[in-house]
């Protein structure tokens, strides 16, 4: 008979509340799969007091994260308190140092600490599993660590985040503001605390960097990528690429060019026939583009506490099995420094929504500033707002451009100039384009 796995959780959020009922439903299978018992004998949260409906009947209370991790009565540390610092640093690294596992969803830390962290699993012999920190229920970190060691990888990209993905679906489908459906994605529980977090990219870009790492072999380098985040996006690029045939999505995008690695994040045009374009609502999909082989895409729910228990468990399950694999695919001093691609350098297509004049030579003068710059236009746009007088010539019209593949520094040094020759109004508006 093998020993159970005595598991010690600190954080009884909803997700570890969610991971102590999972480990309890889930006990036969759990065991069947793994090879041994699975057993919570400890956990420790902010508030003993706090009422939470699971049965902690049995299971000791520990005084701090510390303490627990420290605890020799247990196997694998199992951190869900979040935030990218203490408390939950020193207790995972306490826990690695004393050779325990550690199964954290803890995105934040393992951008800002991954390596470190890793380097204190491998020198110690325990696992680091962070499944739940990218996508949670969508097995990603297992996919690119241990699913595809044998391929090469060019391009990894996604929708990482659910509240962003929730506003710009419900933005489309329902023509809401921007701020009703942040409100509405707060009121469910999809957004981080701090909803700039969620909307402004960062929780994409952390996610996308450890991605990227395991996706590429270089070292995790949240600072690399670049970040830009939906709250520009207005219900009239919406209409008009529904028009054109694309849906806007906020996109983690990581790839391999000649210049480097590309890690970005901003709102994307996404062709409306591919797989990602299809992904609505707080769902999040990741392709990987591996070389030799076609796309494979994941989809599923990136985030709540049944979807993020999920991950865990099967986390602890690899631990419980005995599977050490190395954080990041490979051994912490095998991890390339990470070449950033400079943005400005950035290939690809282009929405441009520009307020412009609606005067004779207007269209052939922007014409003319994109030429210069060895732009070439998909198609062009213009159209009377809903509303607007045929007759009314002085108030701005929409002009919308879609350009074939050119360079970033082309597209902003071109429309600095239409800017100065005062054939808009307004700052011109820019969406990239990434075809599948
Ligand atoms: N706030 C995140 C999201 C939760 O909206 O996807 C999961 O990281």
């Amino acid at each position: 008979m093998v020993a159970p796995l005595k598991v010690g959780i600190a954080g009884l959020g909803t997700v570890g509340a969610e991971v102590v009922r999972l480990i309890e439903t889930q006990a036969r299978t759990l065991s069947a799969r793994s090879g041994r018992a699975v057993r919570v004998v400890a956990v420790t949260a902010r508030s003993k007091a706090k009422k939470r409906r699971i049965d902690l009947r049995g299971i000791d209370w520990v005084e701090s994260p510390l303490a627990l991790a420290n605890d020799p009565r247990i196997d694998c540390f199992v951190e869900l308190m979040g935030g990218s610092g203490e408390p939950a640093l020193s207790a995972i690294e306490a826990a690695l140092k004393s050779g325990k596992s550690v199964v954290t969803a803890n995105k934040a830390l393992i951008a800002k600490h991954g390596l470190r962290l890793a380097k204190a699993a491998e020198k110690h012999g325990g696992a680091l599993n962070y499944e739940a920190a990218v996508g949670a229920a969508i097995p990603v970190i297992k996919t690119l660590r241990e699913g595809l060691s044998g391929t090469g990888v060019n391009r990894v990209y996604g929708i990482l985040n659910g509240t962003c993905n929730y506003i710009l679906t419900r933005m489309e489908q329902e023509g809401l503001s921007f701020a009703e459906c942040l409100k509405d994605a707060q009121r469910l529980g999809y957004a981080e605390a701090n909803p700039s977090f969620d909307v402004d990219g960062h929780d994409t870009a952390q996610k996308l960097a450890i991605l990227a790492s395991l996706a590429f072999g270089t070292k995790v380098a949240q600072s690399a990528v670049y970040v830009e985040g939906i709250s520009s996006i207005a219900p009239e690029d919406l209409r008009a690429a529904e028009e054109l045939g694309y849906r806007v999505k906020l996109l983690g995008v990581a790839v391999r060019t000649s210049k480097g690695i590309e890690q970005r994040v901003h709102p994307t045009m996404v062709p409306k026939s591919s797989s990602i374009a299809q992904v609505m609502g707080v769902t999040n999909a990741v392709t990987i583009d591996g070389e030799g082989i076609p796309p494979i895409t994941l989809v599923g729910p990136g985030a709540g506490g049944a979807a993020t228990a999920s991950a865990v468990v099967a986390d602890i399950a690899d631990v419980a099995r005995g599977i050490r694999a190395k954080p990041f695919g490979r051994p912490v001093d095998r991890l390339r420094p990470t070449k950033k691609a400079p943005m400005e350098r950035h290939e690809g297509g282009y929405y441009i929504r520009l307020m412009a004049r609606d005067l004779p030579g207007t269209i052939a003068k922007i014409a003319t500033r994109l030429a210069k710059e060895k732009i070439s236009l998909e198609s062009v746009m213009q159209r009377h707002p809903d509303g607007m007088e045929a007759a009314n010539k002085t108030s701005p019209v929409p002009v919308i451009l879609i350009t074939y593949a050119t360079s970033e520094d082309a597209v902003y040094r071109a429309l600095e100039a239409v800017q100065r020759d005062k054939v808009i109004s307004g700052r011109p508006q820019v969406i990239r384009i990434e075809k599948n």
